[in-house]
């Protein structure tokens, strides 16, 4: 930056931010109503009585898929009374069609219930889990999982998700980081704003669409010490850098609804956070859906310490802008009391209601409140061919090649006897990984089936389990050592079960659990070529594992086509092309962990490892084992020729990348940059872009970005976002740490 400028310089100022200034630039997606749903929703206003309007504003559970207390769960004379706003986990068009009749049909008013579910990687055709479509970095192929998604959710009465989870997460120890997609900000947001869209589509009010819920607003992916529900406090502007812009991207996209976070910030919960939930989102940002709480989340707030009862909390989580309550029913129980004392007002219940009455006439409820009830639809869109064939494609694009030496993989043809060895190789169980929504794991594929499925009977398939994924029992090995003797290759299935990860999921160790790699080390010691296929919800502490001759495979819970999505890879089919969007630590000690880190005063420099008084670890390196933007291709691509210019706000990069290997593939280009001198510090990196293309072996691209300067703004103290002229490094590269760079002076 140029030390001319300065922040108080408010003319220059002024300039910046209309030149460069993003903050408010993007308006969020107008929710259009018609004029006969507005009069529908005023006449309805008008005629309904205070608890009827408490009664919009609560959201029961159906005592189906429960994870938390269950308030006055399927109290069917409170629908049939009005009392009821929403169900949620009730699904299958026969449940919600009677639900929906004692709302529609034996209610005074007749207020259609919206029906929620965590439709979080797909309904019955289950997909990759978040994190690992995120590292498909296929923007396109999300959103279309996502319109399965719903496809499938509507077909079975369900008009609300409560996804997509868009909590930017640095700490591999919380078990949710596998809900989301991953810790980076930039992709966090595209990722975001293609979920809602895929969900949402065009048209609300089309039967095969849904209502997003981005969630869980704010920060809910930061609890100290990675434990889940806990505390977090971070600074202001990382809140606003990092944290806070996926939840504007899905208001800016149009999400129908936000959830508040089980967590507080700086010591406000977010449930009563009225600067959060009223003056930033819905003032600021112009949010236009609903804010739901997550479950208990205003009852919780007695814990938290900052309500005495639950009374208390209704009172101040209504009045910092919370719509609906999930399964508390501290509204429908305290609304009249504190409105009578004076402690609520009318106002905001008003406007709470009329939120919840927009999205249901947006969702075409009022036309005809059965429109997700087509029992047709149920049989004929569910796991079609064509579902089952986009997740089989997900998950080889979700794979992540962390490993490779000696190119072992693709699986030659010569391997005529291959041994499937460990506790993930054949659990049906594991495949779907956590909020399956209502996906069956009996129905699907094992790495053992789809191993089967690929080779026929032209290969002989021996399986043995080896051990448990997470005890001490080492009396598997001794069979486990014959098989792998009696093949001529071997395919270590290894991880983490799918229940250690999601919610209430958090781990001190992340390393694979029990004994597994003793198991590989037993393997590995048969000489026998081995690659491990990897099955885990997090980023793991794999030093043990990557120390060993052996091809690794991350694979993450693949969902419903699994096993055939990853023997695509296995075979080489499919050339896996998919990059970490979280870094693998080598230790817990390392978290938190992300790319994305500032230089401190005493940066430590490889070169110069002896030194002390720098910013190092005395018993380990700081880098990580795998970084960010991290995946190996069964092909090699080489850059070169990186050149950036700048033509007055636009800055043009090109770099060519040859493909010099033996097979045909796809490279996930990456672009960043990192502003050199800055009024506040900088991240050493910062994703700025990137390209997923094809080059065929032989053949070299030019790959071309486009930046404008406004790609340059960050966060000041002031929470406003501008750019600051000066000098900016241009990095582009294979991975965040492997690349070539450049400068630019940008006036
Ligand atoms: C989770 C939410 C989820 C809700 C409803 C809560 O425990 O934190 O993400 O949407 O349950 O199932």
């Amino acid at each position: 930056m140029k030390k001319a400028f300065i922040l108080n310089d408010v003319a220059l100022l002024f300039v910046l931010l209309l030149l460069g200034g993003t903050l408010q630039a993007q308006v969020a997606v107008q929710h259009k109503l018609s004029p006969v749903d507005k009069a529908k929703i005023d006449s309805l206003m008008n005629q309904m009585t205070l608890e009827e309007k408490l009664g919009q504003m609560t959201l029961f559970a159906s005592g189906w898929d429960v994870t938390g207390p269950v308030v006055g769960t399927n109290d069917k004379k409170l629908i049939m009374e009005g009392k009821v706003g929403a169900i949620l986990n009730a699904y299958t068009v026969d449940y919600v069609r009677d639900l929906q009749r004692m709302a529609v049909e034996d209610s005074r008013l007749k207020i259609p219930l919206l029906f929620g579910y965590d439709v979080i990687h797909g309904h019955r055709t289950i997909f990759p889990i978040p994190l690992g479509q995120s590292c498909s970095w296929n923007l396109k192929m999300i959103e279309d999982a996502e319109r399965v998604a719903a496809i499938e959710a509507t077909a079975e009465g369900i008009n609300w998700t409560f996804a997509p989870m868009v909590d930017i997460a640095r700490d591999p120890r919380w078990g949710r980081v596998m809900e989301g997609s991953g810790e980076d900000t930039w992709l966090g947001c595209k990722i975001a704003a293609a979920r809602v869209k895929g969900f949402q589509g065009n048209d609300l009010k089309a039967n095969n669409t849904l209502l997003a819920c981005a969630k869980h607003f704010a920060a809910y992916g930061a609890p100290q010490g990675g434990r889940d529900y806990f505390t977090v406090d971070i600074s202001q502007l990382t809140l606003y850098e990092s944290y806070l812009p996926p939840y504007k991207a899905c208001s800016d996209a149009g999400a129908g609804s936000i959830m508040t976070s089980f967590n507080e910030i700086a010591g406000v919960p977010s449930t009563c956070n009225k600067w959060l939930l009223t003056d930033l989102l819905k003032k600021e940002w112009g949010f236009k859906g609903f804010v739901v709480t997550d479950w208990t989340s205003i009852n919780e707030l007695v814990n938290h310490g900052v309500a005495e009862n639950n009374k208390d909390a209704a009172r101040i989580s209504l009045n910092a802008g919370v719509d609906m309550d999930m399964c508390g029913k501290t509204f429908l129980d305290y609304g009249t009391e504190l409105l009578k004392e004076k402690k609520i007002g009318m106002d905001r219940i008003d406007e709470a209601v009329r939120s919840i009455l927009e999205a249901k006439a947006m969702l075409g409820l009022f036309d005809d409140p059965y429109r997700y009830c087509d029992k047709s639809r149920q049989e004929k869109e569910v796991m079609t061919p064509d579902h089952l064939s986009l997740a089989r494609k997900m998950v080889s694009e979700s794979c992540v090649l962390l490993k490779n030496p000696g190119h072992m993989l693709p699986i030659p043809e010569k391997a005529k006897t291959i041994a499937i060895i460990g506790p993930l190789g054949d659990s049906r169980k594991d495949m779907l990984g956590s909020w399956s929504a209502a996906g069956k794991w009996e129905q699907s594929v094992t790495l053992l089936e789809g191993i089967k499925n690929r080779t026929g009977d032209k290969t002989e398939i021996i399986y043995e389990k080896g051990c448990n994924t997470n005890d001490n029992d080492r009396s598997g090995f001794e069979a486990a050592v014959k098989a792998a003797v009696k093949a001529d290759y071997v395919i270590l299935a290894l991880g983490e079960n799918s229940w250690m990860s999601g919610e209430a999921a958090s781990r001190t160790s992340i390393d694979v659990p029990g004994v597994q790699n003793e198991l590989a080390e037993v393997i590995v010691n048969t000489g026998k070529p081995v690659v491990v296929v990897l099955f885990n919800g997090r980023p793991l502490a794999i030093t043990k594992l990557a120390r060993q001759p052996v091809a690794i495979l991350e694979t993450w819970f693949g969902g419903t086509q699994a096993g055939n999505g990853i023997a695509d890879v296995l075979f080489g089919d499919v050339n896996p092309s998919g990059k970490l969007t979280m870094t693998f630590p080598r230790n817990e000690g390392q978290i938190p962990i992300f790319y994305n880190v500032k230089n401190s005063g005493r940066p430590y420099n490889p070169a110069d490892s002896g030194a002390k008084y720098v910013s190092r670890y005395l018993d380990g390196p700081n880098d990580p084992l795998f970084p960010f933007g991290f995946g190996r291709s069964y092909t090699s691509f080489i850059y070169s020729n990186l050149a950036a210019s700048v033509d007055g706000h636009k800055i043009n990069i090109t770099v060519q990348v040859a493909n010099e290997g033996e097979f045909d593939g796809e490279e996930i280009v990456q672009l960043y940059i990192r502003d050199k001198v800055g009024s506040i510090t900088r991240p050493l990196k910062e994703l700025k872009g990137y390209q997923k293309v094809l080059i065929k072996k032989g053949e070299t691209k030019t790959i071309a970005f486009s930046l404008t300067t406004d790609d340059l703004a960050f966060y000041h103290p002031d929470l406003k976002k501008y750019w600051e002229p000066g000098e900016f490094m241009v990095f582009v590269g294979t991975n965040s740490a492997e690349t070539l760079s450049t400068s630019i002076t940008v006036e």
